[in-house]
């Protein structure tokens, strides 16, 4: 009779249903974790850098503003016109109000005029006449106190100009992401 040899303790055994389930989900929630750690990293990002179109533009101190009595300083690459005036400073959206073309500073005439239609704005971005139906949009602006951090001024809800702190070191900012829609003039 032939001696039976004995079974080897690490032998290898087949997986069975239930473990090959088990190992499928824990799997699936690993993968499932690292989506939600990956999005949530994108969400906690800023979606603009800054200094571009849509995040928030350091100016400087009030003394690097125009003059109030100069005209505006245009500011291409994130698409506004810094305007100073004596009631205090916007930043005036480059998109006209009408139909969305591109408006000019004439400097001789002393205010907007939009090459399109003939659409005319004020310094500070009020409507004058043109098929333009409200005075421009601007972006919502703040002073802040480099020391401490705090919000000195800011552009008020209606719009206005952002009067200018006393603080002159101030740090004026300009938000393009938050934009305030120009008032309708009918
Ligand atoms: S798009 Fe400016 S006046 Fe029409």
């Amino acid at each position: 009779m032939a001696k039976q040899e004995p079974q080897s303790s690490d032998e290898k055994k087949p997986i069975n249903r239930r473990e090959f389930l088990n190992f499928a989900w824990l799997v699936s929630l690993g993968f499932l974790s690292v989506n939600i750690a990956g999005l949530t990293y994108l969400f906690a990002m800023p979606r603009f850098k800054e200094g571009e179109f849509g995040g928030t533009i350091t100016i400087g101190k009030p003394s690097q503003l125009p003059g109030v009595d100069a005209g505006p300083e245009n500011f291409p690459k994130v698409k506004f016109w810094l305007s100073n005036t004596t009631e205090g400073t916007l930043a005036l959206y480059k998109v006209c109000t009408h139909l969305g073309c591109l408006f000019n500073w004439k400097d001789q005439e002393f205010k907007f005029v939009c090459p399109c239609h003939g659409s005319q704005f004020q310094k500070n971005g009020d409507y004058i006449q043109g098929p333009a139906p409200r005075s421009l949009d601007r972006f919502v602006m703040q002073a802040i106190d480099p020391a401490s951090g705090e919000v000195l001024a800011q552009t008020p809800a209606d719009g206005g100009p952002m009067p200018l702190p006393a603080n002159p070191d101030a740090v004026i900012r300009v938000n393009t992401g938050s934009r305030i829609t120009g008032k309708s003039h009918g």
